[in-house]
């Protein structure tokens, strides 16, 4: 009988993977290292320590204990988050490091994206359970770092670019913004983007809506601390059924894709558009072809769907699960399907594709 030789194992490669493991290894633990130096306040006491910090001077001023602190600095500094000096003991933030790792109104801010990420992972038990059945796991059942993680994450992006960018690439929107718009901001989560546009166009008025009322909870008290809850109503509905209308914008950030029923959300936005409204839905950046996306930023959305995503569409009626790549294809199919005529894609960033879709 004959014999099939299993196929050889080149020694080399087989170590290149085992060393890019280690690597990985490490970038794991570092999501929960980042998110306990940006909750300690260790990154922000070394961007404050100009000339570097030894571990008992960020352990004194951060109200931490040495020893931990000491190790903590010996892995970031491994890691290249922190740089360590050898002949004075001492450890700093270069300064692209403070901006990335402190500075909240950067683009490039980062610990938001780390305690999204740590939140889904230490709720990942639940998904591995459910991937058995198929079954889902809402994006209210999650720990609160998916929630707070979320917000910090996606408001610098929205800060670059909503103002700026995105609302000026949409058809004449931002004139009815300037004259006062009535605006949905559906999916709104903790409404950073509510909020950024209610600022930025005072004779306007907002209505954010989530169907977690915890998220809508927090979105009211920053619509407060920010001064513009006498324009900004917020509201637990969700995206099928929301109220009021008819709006000239309505805006969708980083949420359809979540829903179990896009369509039946998208037919909604429909009706409660003006006739000559606006539908703006931001969405993750991904090509429609598997392949377009085997790159760091799929990577990541990958991770993120098969997290959080996904499971939260199961989690809902008709459960489409588009996932966080779905691509401008299978957002489009949506978008006509709910009976949009018009559909573009208006702009894009490096994180996010911007459409367009009109009655
Ligand atoms: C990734 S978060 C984005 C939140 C927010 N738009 C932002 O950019 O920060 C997805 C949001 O969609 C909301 N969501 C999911 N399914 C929904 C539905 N059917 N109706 C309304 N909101 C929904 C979740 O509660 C969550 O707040």
């Amino acid at each position: 009988m004959a014999t099939i030789d299993p196929p050889a194992v080149d020694g080399d490669k087989l170590m290149q993977f085992v060393f890019r493991a280690v690597d990985e290894v490490g970038a794991t633990l570092n999501a929960a290292l980042v998110v306990m130096g940006d909750k300690l306040g260790l990154y922000r006491a070394l961007a404050d320590g100009n000339g570097g910090l030894s571990p008992a001077e960020l352990a004194g001023r951060t109200g931490t204990a040495e020893r931990y602190v000491r190790e903590w600095l010996n892995a970031q500094a491994a890691g290249g988050f922190v740089a360590y000096d050898p002949d004075s003991g001492r450890y700093r933030l270069e300064p692209e490091q403070a901006v990335a790792l402190t500075d909240s109104d950067s683009p490039a801010y980062l610990p938001g994206f780390f305690q999204i990420a740590i939140g889904s992972v230490l709720d990942s038990p639940r998904i591995t359970e459910v991937a058995r059945s198929g079954a889902g796991v809402g994006w209210h059942e999650h720990v609160h770092d998916v929630h707070e993680g979320c917000e910090r994450f996606f408001r610098p992006g929205y800060n670059a670019n909503l103002i700026e960018g995105w609302l000026p690439a949409l058809d004449g929107v931002v004139e009815k913004l300037q004259r006062g718009a009535r605006v949905a901001d559906v999916g709104c989560g903790h409404g950073a983007s509510t909020i950024l546009m209610a600022e930025a166009f005072p004779h306007s008025t907002f209505a954010g809506s989530d169907y977690h009322v915890g998220s809508i909870e927090t979105a009211r008290a920053r619509a407060e601390a920010a001064g513009v809850a006498d324009r900004v109503g917020f509201a637990a509905e969700a995206a099928q059924a929301y109220g009021g209308g008819p709006y000239d914008l309505v805006t969708m950030f980083d949420c359809l894709h979540d829903m179990g029923d896009p369509v039946g959300a998208a037919r909604h936005v429909r009706s409660t558009l003006a006739q000559d409204g606006t539908w703006m839905i931001v969405e993750p950046n991904a090509g429609d072809r598997v392949e377009d996306n085997l790159n760091p930023v799929g990577r990541a959305y990958y991770g993120f769907s098969t997290l959080l995503c996904t499971p939260a569409s199961l989690s809902q009626d008709v459960g489409l699960a588009l996932g966080a790549q779905a691509g401008e294809a299978r957002i489009r199919d949506v978008v006509e399907a709910a009976g949009f005529t018009r559909f573009r894609r208006a702009a894009e960033t490096p994180f996010n594709l911007v459409f367009e879709a009109r009655p």
